[in-house]
């Protein structure tokens, strides 16, 4: 029984089973998107921006990169994909938009590449990672970036991650020689010429993190097909004079120092390098570092507390003070919804959203399908679900400022009611900047001389038209600013 708990641990990690499914999804007469309905709920005054989510379930629709508004509206819905850390990031100084997407394997990781999009979302860089990386099937992958980490520098470059299936001497742990182990490498990525600047690996470091320290059983691990996975990197950043990694299956996060060797550890189990008496977290997820001086730092991350076969406590978001003079670490933050219990048994992320001056924090509950935004205070103001509990996951999810203009043109789709009437409806996946729809009757299918009818407000991802008494069956829709006109559709018969 419990080897069988131990090897459901690794195996149930990315993969959801076949867990019945009918949540709704919407639909829209104007394109093929068909994104999870999402449910929201505010309790307080959210902070504007936009809820980025890339949910995969059992359900092929709706397994795309997703932004809604704050009221739970499709605002973009991205091609059917399997995706992870969709978000907004700055690049050279511009918003872009970063994401993940490519293969999750069972195991826990995943091979793709990172796509980065203007704010057209024209795709400006594809980064990849074309090393020599040895997989469970054996069979090469054109890009070995690993699903959990897509992280943009200050110095623009991409901080990813990276799983390799290794051979080691696993008897230190029960195991034997020779047998099967996954190595997290981390990799910093020039992004216009995908030149790796930097890298890492776990194992190279055995002396400080020494394998009999990792929390993640052996079990019936240990083939090349079914490799050991002892550390589970999923994230990190660059700081002030190195790195800091999270390492899940060490409940712990690592100072690196320039050269990879560890500078210091905080455990979430018995603090290792510092006296933490009151910090506690287990099985975390996307450690950040904020307002880091050489005198200390503020470590955030998302505290999981749960694995498939291990419940700890309910998952939260914490904020730690790492004091560098005294090695001490203390829980400045802790927060979670007192009224929604909520069990991530992997995935997930704490957002300290920082942009417009917010003070919010955002939670994504990974193997859950929800995001909670909460105030300065810790209170909650939002909870959004966009998923059968168990059954959908986003890897993370956040909240953004976005303002994005479409290469693409609108959409307007119109359905005859009578010989002079129909009913028009309209959209332009991805814009966030028009608030309003200019319709024109037009003579012909190919003159634009039109004749403006009315203006209809923009309600939702797409908004309907009724109109009668038409003098052509010739219509075309202008997406506008106010009084602005932004871009027009195609010239649509009815
Ligand atoms: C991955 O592991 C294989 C051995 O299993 C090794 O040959 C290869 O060099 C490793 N790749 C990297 C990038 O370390
Ligand atoms: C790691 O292993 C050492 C023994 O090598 C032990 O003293 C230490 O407590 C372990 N640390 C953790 C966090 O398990
Ligand atoms: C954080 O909050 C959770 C939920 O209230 C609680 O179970 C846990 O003990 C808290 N942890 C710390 C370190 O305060
Ligand atoms: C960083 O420090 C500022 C000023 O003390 C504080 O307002 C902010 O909350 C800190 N950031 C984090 C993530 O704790
Ligand atoms: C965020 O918190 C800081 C420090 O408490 C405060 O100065 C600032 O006004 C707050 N910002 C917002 C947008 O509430
Ligand atoms: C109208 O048609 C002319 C000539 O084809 C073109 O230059 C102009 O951009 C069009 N205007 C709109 C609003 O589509």
């Amino acid at each position: 029984m419990v080897a069988w708990l131990l090897s459901a641990s690794c195996t149930l990690l990315l993969s959801l089973g076949a867990v019945a499914d009918n949540w709704p999804f919407e639909t829209y007469s104007t394109g093929p998107w068909t994104p999870p309905q999402i449910q929201v709920t505010k309790t307080g005054e959210v902070d504007p921006g936009y809820i980025f989510v890339g949910p995969r379930g059992n359900q092929e629709a709706g397994t795309a990169a997703l932004i809604y508004d704050n009221n739970g509206d499709l605002v973009y819905q991205g091609p059917n994909e399997v995706t992870s850390n969709f978000r907004v990031q700055k690049l050279f100084g511009r918003d872009v938009i970063t994401f993940w997407a490519g293969d999750m394997m069972d195991l826990g990781f995943g091979y793709g590449a990172v796509h980065i999009l203007d704010d057209t979302y024209k795709e400006i860089y594809t980064v990849k990672l074309q090393e020599h990386f040895l997989t469970p099937d054996g069979k090469p992958r054109d890009s070995y970036i690993d699903l959990h980490e897509s992280h943009v520098t200050p110095r623009n470059t991409l901080l990813v991650t990276a799983y390799n299936v290794t051979q080691h001497d696993l008897t230190e742990i029960g195991g034997k020689p020779g047998q099967y182990m996954l190595d997290s490498h981390f990799y910093e990525i020039d992004i216009p010429t995908n030149r790796i600047l930097y890298s890492w690996s776990a194992l190279e470091q055995e002396a400080e993190i020494p394998l009999h320290n990792s929390t993640q059983a052996l079990g019936d691990a240990g083939s090349q097909e079914t490799p050991w996975d002892a550390y589970h990197l999923n994230s990190v950043e660059t700081t002030n004079h190195g790195f800091v990694v999270s390492l899940r299956h060490y409940w712990s996060g690592y100072y690196l120092n320039p050269d990879g060797s560890v500078k210091w550890q905080l455990s979430g189990k018995d603090g290792a390098d510092f006296d933490a008496p009151d910090v506690a977290f287990s099985w975390q997820h996307d450690m950040r570092v904020f307002n880091e001086t050489d005198e200390g730092l503020v470590l955030n991350l998302f505290n999981n507390a749960n694995n498939p076969a291990e419940r700890e406590s309910v998952s939260t978001g914490m904020s730690l003070n790492v004091d560098l003079k005294n090695y001490k670490a203390t829980t400045m933050r802790n927060v979670s919804d007192p009224n929604d219990d909520v069990y991530s048994v992997s995935q997930g992320n704490f957002q300290f959203m920082g942009h417009e001056g917010s003070n919010h924090t955002f939670m994504g509950y990974g193997s859950i399908a929800k995001v909670k935004e909460f105030d300065v205070n810790g209170n909650l103001v939002l909870t959004a679900q966009f998923g059968q509990l168990d059954a959908t996951a986003s890897y993370r999810g956040y909240k953004c400022g976005w303002r994005a203009t479409p290469f693409w043109n609108p959409v307007a789709v119109a359905k005859r009611t009578s010989d002079n009437a129909a009913n028009v409806f309209m959209s332009w996946n991805g814009a966030t900047e028009y608030d309003n729809w200019a319709v024109y009757s037009a003579p012909s299918k190919d003159s634009n001389d039109t004749t403006f009818i009315d203006s209809y407000k923009r309600t939702g991802f797409e908004t309907k038209a009724s109109l009668s008494n038409l003098d052509t069956p010739y219509i075309q829709v202008v997406a506008r600013q106010g009084d602005k006109p932004l871009r027009a559709s195609e010239i649509i018969n009815f």
